[in-house]
């Protein structure tokens, strides 16, 4: 992508457990982290699940004593940290085990940075560089995946609403990486089809997104394009039949190479996507769904043949690249149409009138200072129209 040789610093860390049987494996895990004592962060959702009772027993088996809190909302708040960090307190926990979707593993993240630096959290925000005041090191943590879409497990951010600002908030260090992720397909069977397809196609834009951003990171651009072809695999399949462990597990992997891919960076769909959360309360993974389509467009005339590439590994076949970066978005709306997802902006509740709005908040937003092809508001502007009457 870039012919210069500029400095650039590449790193996988986190040590990923997968397969079936792997939530067994927790108690061992935590045993090996030297916990004794385990917070398990979950929700209401994962419990009635009943995903928390094998993390209990494996616990249990290994002679791990824990204890639980499932206030957890799905855009998790600053109030949410501090009780949970209050639990861990309470009960002398020594080590932390998410047990759920990005909202539960990016709380449990930040309970150990609550419980390790007393300031308000405020102070740790991405946008004014608190990760530099982060400093280790932080309790131990598992995060055990139920959704296959964020890739928090692997990722060096939780994202969090502060109470002040009630502004969604990005704490960033790679400090708060978990330091074992545990993905088991048994763990995500329950997502029911709507949250499978968001969920995956959040998957699919963290690949996506990566494999198009600047900057140079061969790494994270083969795995990103080995994420696109497991979700072109996979996703229609686990939404089909959420009993499909095959297909399941191939959206964990996807879910996870997405995150860690897109350390190289995210762009303008991400920008779209957080001001449609934020003011309507989409889920995350919808609102990609729905802008990604109308942002390959947009970047195609930057990135011809990586755009070309993705479409390889959606299934289109043509020997002229041209034809390929042109059939991308529709590939994408293809894969959005068959797991049963809309396609436009106007089904959601929002008006015309509130896009210049959400441009502006688009525009704010870090994401797209990495997209292949520099937007102004203007052009957010543009974009959210083309996915207002998407069809
Ligand atoms: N840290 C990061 O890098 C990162 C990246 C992207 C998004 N996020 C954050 O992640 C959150 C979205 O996460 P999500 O899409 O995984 O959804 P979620 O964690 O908000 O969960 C959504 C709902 O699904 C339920 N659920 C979860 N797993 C289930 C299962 N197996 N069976 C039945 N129900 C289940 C939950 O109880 C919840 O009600 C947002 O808050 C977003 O800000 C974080
Ligand atoms: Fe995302």
């Amino acid at each position: 992508m870039t012919d210069t040789q500029d400095l650039v610093s590449w790193s996988f860390p986190t040590r990923i457990v997968f397969g079936e049987g792997a939530a067994e494996q927790c108690g061992v895990e935590a045993v090996r982290l030297g916990g004794q004592r385990a917070l398990l962060v979950a929700d209401k959702g994962v419990k009635a699940a009943g995903l928390l009772d094998p993390i209990r027993k494996a616990l249990d088996v290994a002679g791990v004593a824990h204890e639980s809190v499932l206030d957890v909302s799905s855009n998790p708040l600053e109030s949410q940290v501090l009780g949970a960090a209050r639990e861990y307190d309470t009960f002398k926990a020594d080590i932390v085990i998410g047990v759920g979707g990005g909202s539960v593993l990016d709380v449990a993240k930040l309970v150990r940075l609550a419980v390790t630096h007393p300031e308000p959290l405020a102070q740790y925000d991405d946008a004014i560089g608190g990760g530099e005041n982060i400093v280790g090191p932080l309790p131990p943590m598992i995060a055990i995946p139920t959704t296959a879409g964020t890739g928090s497990e692997v990722g060096r951010s939780g994202v969090v609403t502060i109470q002040a600002t009630n502004r969604k908030t990005v704490i960033f260090s790679p400090l708060l990486i978990p330091d074992a992720a545990i993905l088991d397909a048994a763990m995500t069977q329950t997502m029911p089809p709507a949250m499978t397809a968001a969920t995956g196609m959040d998957a699919l834009t963290h690949c996506v997104e990566a494999y198009c951003s600047v900057g140079d990171h061969p790494m994270a651009d083969a795995i990103a394009l080995g994420g696109v072809r497991l979700c072109h695999n996979s996703l229609r399949a686990a939404v089909e039949d959420g009993r499909d462990l095959r297909a399941r597990g191939d959206m964990l992997k996807a879910a996870m190479m997405g995150a860690v891919a897109f350390q190289k960076g995210l762009g303008a769909c991400h920008s779209l996507a957080h001001p449609l959360s934020v003011e309507f309360g989409m889920h995350h993974g919808l609102a990609n769904a729905i802008c990604l389509p109308a942002v390959l467009d947009f970047n195609r005339s930057a990135i011809p043949d990586r755009i070309a590439e993705i479409a390889r590994q959606l299934g289109v076949r043509s020997d002229d690249p041209d034809t390929l970066s042109f059939e991308c978005a529709g590939a994408v709306r293809a894969l959005r149409g068959a797991i049963g997802l809309p396609s436009d902006l106007s089904s959601q509740g929002i008006e015309e009138s509130d896009l210049p709005r959400l441009a502006a908040l688009a525009n704010a937003d870090s994401c797209h200072k990495q997209n292949p092809r520099s937007c102004s508001q203007d052009d957010l502007l543009a974009l959210y129209k083309a996915c207002f009457d998407d069809s």
